[in-house]
């Protein structure tokens, strides 16, 4: 058996760092795993808890709160903008003490759910989850679902942990937005979001969202089309609810308020009209970067300044 020395491209130096790697991610799996136990837990409710996490699971609302476990993990989760509130799901089954959600689209007994898993037609319908917010508040008394913003809740409530998982980019006030969040974070507190730009091919949010969604006899598709979004200034109602930050200007935001810990920037897919960016459209937009116009979407992971 080879000794670990000898594993091929493993010198002595780096294998501890290598080990130290693999033994922290098979400890986040393990931690995950007994979160989820913990939260089904043994009571009367175990087989319904059991099943309503593996709807939210298989409706996909599972993948960001996991990317995240590591930052979660027995911390009290304020998510601004949660949708549907699913997600909180799949914190809490990652090992998050508690999670707040708080959307102005929270409605606490109606069960209509948008399902992240697209179907084979390329669309993403709202389907019913089985479970209202209520019903998962009773079920899980560590998951609260607000109707409203941050905003809403009490000033002296704070947590350990503030995600915004693709809202970013439709918070009108997001400088000040963020500076009520920086108040919200306790002591060695941590802001995550995902940023989808408005600058990307698709960050119009319209359609085409992908490109097998592009229809050339749909007049309406060439106000968006190709970065058309970008080519002058669009009548309100073609970007409602979008703030179009660009990618700088939330960077900076975030830095007045925040120490940045970690900002990667994502290339759009080929799927995501990341392959139709020709030279001709970059000439076409000599006010925008290369990188603004291909860049889909940032994931920030930053630290309140003192
Ligand atoms: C693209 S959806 C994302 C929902 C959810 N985070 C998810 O990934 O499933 C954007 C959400 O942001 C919410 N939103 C917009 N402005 C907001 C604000 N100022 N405060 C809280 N939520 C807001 C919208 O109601 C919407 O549900």
């Amino acid at each position: 058996m080879a000794s670990s020395s000898t594993i091929p491209g493993k010198s002595r130096s780096s294998l501890p760092a290598w080990l130290a790697g693999l033994g922290k991610r098979t400890r986040l799996v393990w931690q995950a795993r007994r979160a989820r136990r913990d939260v089904i837990g043994g009571g009367p409710n175990a087989d319904e808890i059991r099943r309503m996490l593996e709807r939210a699971e298989a409706f996909g609302y599972f993948e960001w709160p996991f990317r995240l476990r590591k930052d979660v993990v027995g911390q009290d989760v304020l998510d601004v903008g949660c949708g549907s509130g699913l997600h909180g799901l799949g914190f809490i089954a990652s090992g998050a003490r508690s999670y707040t959600g708080v959307d102005p689209s929270v409605s606490p007994d109606e069960d209509r759910v948008r399902q992240k898993r697209k179907r084979k037609d390329g669309r993403i319908p709202f389907e019913s989850f089985g479970w209202t917010p209520q019903q998962i508040e009773a079920l899980l008394p560590q998951v609260r679902l607000v109707c409203g913003t941050d905003q809403t809740l009490p000033e002296e409530t704070t947590f350990d942990r503030i995600v915004l998982h693709q809202v970013t980019e439709h918070i009108m006030d997001l400088d000040l937005a963020l500076a009520r969040f920086r108040r919200r974070l306790r002591p060695h507190g941590r802001l995550l979001y995902k940023h989808h730009s408005y600058t990307c091919w698709n960050g119009h949010h319209r359609k085409p969202k992908t490109i097998d969604e592009i229809d050339p006899d749909d007049p309406e598709q060439r106000h968006y089309l190709d970065w058309a979004h970008l080519d002058t200034r669009p009548p309100e109602e073609h970007s409602m609810g979008m703030n179009r930050v660009r990618l700088d200007e939330i960077r900076a935001m975030t830095e007045r308020h925040f120490r940045v810990v970690t900002w990667r920037e994502k290339e759009s897919s080929e799927r995501l009209g990341g392959k139709r960016l020709t030279a001709d459209i970059l000439a076409r937009h000599p006010g925008y970067s290369r990188r603004e116009l291909a860049t889909q979407s940032v994931f920030c992971v930053a630290e309140p300044k003192a």
